[in-house]
């Protein structure tokens, strides 16, 4: 049974709620039903029009000469993972010790496909090129993370990157990147999907976070290899005889915010300075580099909440509603979507001097 969070109760009563789109709720299916016609053919075993027109679609975006719809970010990955270890014949990857794969998705690679982890870097700070040069482990892939979600979405400089891909190239070590975040990295970078993915052999996307789909993901790379991924989705159960709620959902939100990353950006940096300028409150990166940042809270996990209820019922605005321990105080992640432009500014800053007031009461005791 799921444990009783009050925090997110009342956040969820909330009238405005500065992080996503939406509540996720079935709107969000019956609104992209609304603009499509009842007779469009569903697709079958990931074939039909409307699954391989949104594989193109999405092929092109991302440069690739391919690409192949997934239930899941989880089972796009772990298959390209498995296929370049097999490939190469070598059952080692490398990434980050923070990476999703690493700490949300249960040992996959060692439960499933026997294949050994090797982490780079620390869980403090983003790997660098000098971490790759100097690991000692042959491996088949080196897996980046671009935003690195669990240390507040940092980004490494885009030389790094075409460092990073030059080095792996020239040792024959496939790059792969987990791009769950991808359209709302390319503000900061300045460059197109394509442009970035061009550095890397496979590319995953997802369907559901920045553009706010139900579920899904995109796995692109080249006509071969994503043609003998169908084999592994097939295997793993993903090839469901019919994807198109989640293939429509995916297509209509695409359309509608893959142009608003910008945005989001700047909002996100404006929500972060109001942050920032609160008693023992800070962001991490301090400048967020993407639509996400972390907010961390020198102060006791308990004492925050009630505080946030309490600003959260006066103003009726919620900042989150998952607050987590840490051993300084506590965080929480921001992730900014349509929500935050409908919320009145005035209002908002109300919120941030209670929150600073509040804070502060408790500092002096
Ligand atoms: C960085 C990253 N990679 C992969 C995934 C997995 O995606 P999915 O939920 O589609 O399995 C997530 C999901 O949160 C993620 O944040």
């Amino acid at each position: 049974m799921s444990k009783k969070n009050p925090l997110l109760e009342v956040f969820k009563q909330t009238d405005y709620q500065v992080i996503g789109h939406s509540n996720r709720d079935v709107h969000v299916l019956k609104n992209v039903l609304d603009d499509y016609g009842g007779h469009q053919e569903s697709d079958i075993y990931g074939s039909g029009k409307i699954i391989e027109d949104f594989q193109e679609k999405m092929a092109s975006y991302l440069g690739k000469e391919a690409a192949v719809f997934y239930p899941s970010g989880t089972m796009a990955q772990q298959i390209a993972l498995r296929m370049w270890c097999d490939k190469k014949g070598i059952q080692k990857v490398a990434y980050h010790p923070l990476a999703h794969i690493e700490i949300h998705e249960e040992n996959v690679l060692r439960e499933l496909h026997h294949i050994k982890s090797v982490l780079l870097a620390n869980e403090n700070r983003l790997i660098t090129l000098e971490d790759v040069v100097s690991m000692e482990e042959d491996v088949a892939c080196l897996l980046l993370e671009l935003p690195q979600r669990e240390i507040g979405g940092q980004l490494p400089a885009y030389k790094t990157l075409e460092e990073i891909s030059i080095y792996c190239r020239g040792k024959g070590i496939k790059l792969h990147l987990d791009g769950a975040r991808l359209y709302e990295i390319l503000p900061y970078y300045q460059k197109s999907a394509a442009e970035i993915c061009s550095l890397f052999d496979t590319v995953y996307v997802s369907l559901y976070k920045g553009i706010g789909g139900i579920a899904g993901a995109i796995l692109a790379g080249d006509k071969t290899f994503m043609q003998e991924s169908k084999v592994w989705k097939r295997r793993l159960g993903g090839d469901l005889i019919s994807l198109y709620p989640y293939i429509i959902s995916a297509n209509y939100y695409f359309d509608k915010r893959v142009h608003k990353m910008e945005q989001y950006y700047e909002d996100s940096k404006e929500l972060a300075v109001l942050f920032n300028e609160c008693h023992t409150i800070s962001t991490v990166p301090l400048e967020p580099v993407s639509n996400m940042f972390h907010v961390h809270i020198n102060e006791e996990k308990e004492n925050i909440v009630r505080i946030l209820i309490e600003i959260y019922k006066e103003t009726g605005i919620g900042l989150t509603g998952n607050l987590k321990d840490i051993h300084e105080g506590c965080y929480f992640e921001v992730s900014i979507g349509d929500n935050y432009a409908s919320i009145p500014k005035g209002e908002l800053k109300k919120v941030f001097k209670l929150l600073n007031q509040r804070i502060l009461e408790i500092a002096v005791g």
